[in-house]
C-alpha cells in the first residue's frame, strides 16, 4: 500500500501524465486533485496518442476508480465531451467519480477570463481562458456553482437568479458584451447535471474507505508548482495549488496519508504565457528546443516558451513539495546538442548579487539571470536506452548534476514518448524516503 502524489514541478507540461501513467500499473484509485479544462496531458501507448483535460489518465487501465476531486473546477461540456471521445475508442467510465463539492465553470466565467485577459493589455497573464480563474475567484467569494448544484434545479435556479444578474453588470457595464439569459443557463445546467449525476458522489469518503482497505492511490497534478496561486510566480500563475499541499486539500486527505511526493521536470524547462523565467532562450537554441521537443501547448496549441533547467527553480520545487525523488523526462530532445547549460545561480542584474534561491517577491525575479554552467552533450540517441547503463556517460554525468544541484535522488528519466521509452533507476515508491540534508547550525 502506498498514496503518492505525482507533481509538477516547473511552469507544468513537465510530462506528468506520461509518470502517473507509468505507477497507475500498480494503483487502485487515480485522483486529480486541482484545476480543471486548463490542463493538457497526453500520453502515447502502443503508438496510440490520448489527451487528457479533466479525466486522470488512469482511465486507461481498466479497473482504476478514477476521481475528480474537489479541489477542481469542471467545465461540464468539456468533461462529457473529452469522456464521449475516450468512450468511443473503447474505455469504460464505469469506475470514473466526480466531488459533489468541485466548482463549475458557468459561461460567464469562460467570458470574464477572456474580457479580463482582452482588457489587461500588456499587463496579460496568458491564461488558457478555460475561466479558470474567475471559476476559483466565485469559490472564494462563496458564491460558486458546485458539481451538486447541478443535480437540483430548485437551487441551480435560487443561486442562478442572484448570480447572473451581477455578471451581467460585468458583462454589460465593463465589458461592452451582450448579457446572458439566467433561464437559459438554468436549463442547459441542469440537463448537464442529469448527464454527468451517475458519476457524482462524495469523493474524501471514497478515498478514505480506500486508504482504510490499504489500496494504492495515485494522486495526479496538473499545471506546475511555479504555477501555484500561492507558491509560484503571482500574478503570472493559475489559481488553484497545484504544490504536493493542494492534493491534500483538494481531495480531502491528511497529510499524514501520503507515503511519497514525486516531482516531475523537464530535462529542461518549457513555459506557456507570461511570467518570469530566467532561462528562457528567444534565439535559435530556443527554436531548436522548441522543434526537437515538439513545445506546443496541448489545450491552446501555443507555442511553448523554451530554455535551459534552471536548478534554481528546481531546488525551490523539492522544497516546496518536499520531493522524494524527481522523474526527468524528455532527456531525449537533448541528445543532439553539442553543449548544455545548467543554470546553478543567478546574478541580481540590479545588485550584482549572486542568488542561489528564488526571490518570492515577483518584482525582484525579473531582474534575475542565469549563471549558466556549461556541461558536454551526449550526442548520442537515448530513445532506445532501458536501464541507468545503457544511458550515454555524458547524459549520466548531467543527470548527476541536476540530482546533486536539487539535492534530491532522480528515481525514473524518459526518453521518449512512448510508454516503453523510460529508464527506472530506482523504485520510486519504495525505494529510500528521502531524508533532508543536515544543515549547519548558526
Ligand atoms: P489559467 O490556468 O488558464 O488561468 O492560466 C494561468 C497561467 O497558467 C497561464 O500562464 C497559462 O498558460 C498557465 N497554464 C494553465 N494551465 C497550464 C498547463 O496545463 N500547462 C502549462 N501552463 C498552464
Amino acid at each position: 500500500m502506498a498514496n503518492v502524489i505525482v507533481v509538477g514541478a516547473q511552469f507544468g507540461d513537465e510530462g506528468k501524465a506520461k509518470v502517473t501513467d507509468l505507477l497507475a500499473r500498480n494503483a487502485d484509485m487515480v485522483v486529480r486533485y486541482q484545476g480543471g479544462a486548463n490542463a493538457g496531458h497526453t500520453v502515447v501507448v502502443h503508438g496510440e496518442t490520448y489527451k487528457f483535460h479533466l479525466i486522470p489518465s488512469g482511465i486507461l487501465y481498466p479497473g482504476k476508480t478514477c476521481v475528480l476531486g474537489p479541489g477542481m473546477v469542471i467545465d461540464p461540456k468539456s468533461l462529457l465531451s473529452e469522456l464521449s471521445g475516450l468512450m468511443d475508442r473503447g474505455l469504460e467510465d464505469s469506475k470514473l467519480r466526480i466531488s459533489a463539492s468541485a466548482h463549475v465553470t458557468m459561461p460567464y466565467h469562460f467570458l470574464i477570463d477572456a474580457a479580463e485577459e482582452d482588457s489587461r493589455g500588456d499587463q496579460k497573464i496568458g491564461t488558457t481562458k478555460r475561466g479558470i480563474g474567475p471559476t476559483y475567484a466565485d469559490k472564494c467569494a462563496r458564491s460558486g456553482i458546485r458539481m451538486e448544484d447541478l443535480l437540483d434545479r430548485d437551487v441551480l435556479k435560487a443561486k442562478l437568479d442572484w448570480m447572473v444578474p451581477r455578471k451581467n453588470v460585468l458583462l454589460e457595464r465593463i465589458y461592452n458584451l451582450p448579457p446572458l439569459d439566467a433561464d437559459e443557463i438554468v436549463n442547459e445546467y441542469y440537463e448537464l447535471g442529469q448527464k454527468v449525476k451517475k458519476y457524482v458522489c462524495d469523493t474524501a469518503a471514497l478515498i478514505f474507505q480506500a486508504i482504510g482497505d490499504r489500496k494504492n492511490i495515485l494522486f495526479e497534478g496538473a499545471q506546475g508548482t511555479l504555477l501555484d496561486l500561492d507558491h509560484g510566480t503571482y500574478p503570472f500563475v493559475t489559481s488553484s495549488s497545484p504544490t504536493a499541499g493542494g492534493a491534500c486539500t483538494g481531495t480531502g486527505v491528511g497529510p499524514t496519508t501520503i507515503d511519497r511526493v514525486i516531482g516531475v521536470m523537464k530535462a529542461y524547462v518549457t513555459r506557456v504565457g507570461e511570467g518570469p523565467f530566467p532561462t528562457e532562450l528567444t534565439d535559435s537554441l530556443g527554436q531548436r528546443l522548441r522543434e526537437v521537443g515538439v513545445e506546443v501547448g496541448t489545450t491552446t496549441g501555443r507555442p511553448r516558451r523554451c530554455g535551459w533547467f534552471d536548478a534554481v527553480l528546481g531546488r525551490y520545487a523539492v522544497r516546496i513539495n518536499g520531493l522524494d525523488c524527481l522523474a526527468i523526462t524528455k532527456l531525449d530532445v537533448l541528445d543532439g546538442f553539442e553543449e548544455i547549460q545548467v543554470c546553478t545561480a543567478y546574478r541580481d542584474k540590479q545588485t550584482g548579487e549572486t542568488v542561489t534561491e528564488m526571490p518570492t517577491i515577483g518584482s525582484k525575479f525579473q531582474h534575475m539571470e542565469p549563471i549558466y554552467t556549461t556541461v558536454k552533450g551526449w550526442l548520442t540517441p537515448t530513445t532506445e536506452c532501458k536501464s541507468v547503463k545503457d544511458l550515454p556517460e555524458n547524459a549520466k554525468k548531467y543527470l548527476d548534476m541536476i540530482s546533486e544541484e536539487l539535492d534530491c535522488p532522480i528515481a525514473i528519466v524518459s526518453v521518449g514518448p512512448n510508454r516503453d521509452h523510460t529508464v527506472v533507476i530506482e523504485d520510486p515508491i519504495h525505494g529510500p524516503k528521502r531524508v533532508l540534508s543536515k544543515q549547519p547550525v548558526k
